[in-house]
């Protein structure tokens, strides 16, 4: 397996992950202009078993979502029915969350149903309403709006040492 940023051959594979999981109610669905649009902010999980020169299977996707300087989102994160279960959602947060370091973000929130796998990311459950209003910019086109049931997560992230990559 392999953990890669996204690409544009990669659209339909993420796609259809992502729409298939939507259908179920768990996640939102997404449009192909919505993640051409925000191909830039996707990582994408590879099953590298494919045949030679082709390029292998897109198994999971995530994305990290800049909100605030100080503040980022980990969103459409899902990995397919058979590649579950093999610490590869937990990899690829790890990959956001190293992302999101990089860049300076001193903290990473998710609106999920899964707590339990997120609390394995290290992330821990906040009241929604102690996050900043620029949260909830989007969420207004969703069919959940105002009424919400997703759980407020975060993880902080500890800032690297001085001299420390
Ligand atoms: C949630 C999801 C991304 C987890 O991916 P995964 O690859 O199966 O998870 P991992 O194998 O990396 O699991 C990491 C840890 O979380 C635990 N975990 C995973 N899913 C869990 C669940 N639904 N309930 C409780 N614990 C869970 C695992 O047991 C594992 O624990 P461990 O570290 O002690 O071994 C995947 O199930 C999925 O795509 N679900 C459907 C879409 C979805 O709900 N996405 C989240 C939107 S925010």
């Amino acid at each position: 397996m392999l953990i890669r940023k996204a690409k544009i051959q990669d659209l339909d594979g993420m796609m259809a992950l992502i729409n298939e999981y939507a259908q179920q109610g768990l996640m939102l669905p997404r449009s192909k202009l919505s993640l051409c649009e925000t191909l830039h902010c996707f990582s994408v999980v590879i099953d590298d078993i494919g045949e030679v020169g082709e390029p292998g299977e897109v198994v999971g996707v995530g994305g990290l979502h800049i909100l605030w300087e100080d503040l980022a989102e980990v969103r459409s994160l899902a990995i397919s029915e058979k590649a579950k279960g093999k610490g590869l959602g937990k990899k690829l947060v790890n990959h956001l969350i190293d992302e999101a370091r990089e860049l300076g973000l001193r903290r990473v929130m998710s609106l999920t149903y899964q707590q339990e796998f997120f609390e394995k990311c290290k992330f821990y459950v906040v009241k929604k309403e102690t996050l900043p209003h620029k949260v909830w910019k989007d969420c207004i086109n969703c069919s959940k709006f105002p009424s919400c049931d997703e759980i407020a997560m975060i993880r902080e992230l500890a800032p690297t040492p001085v001299g420390v990559k």
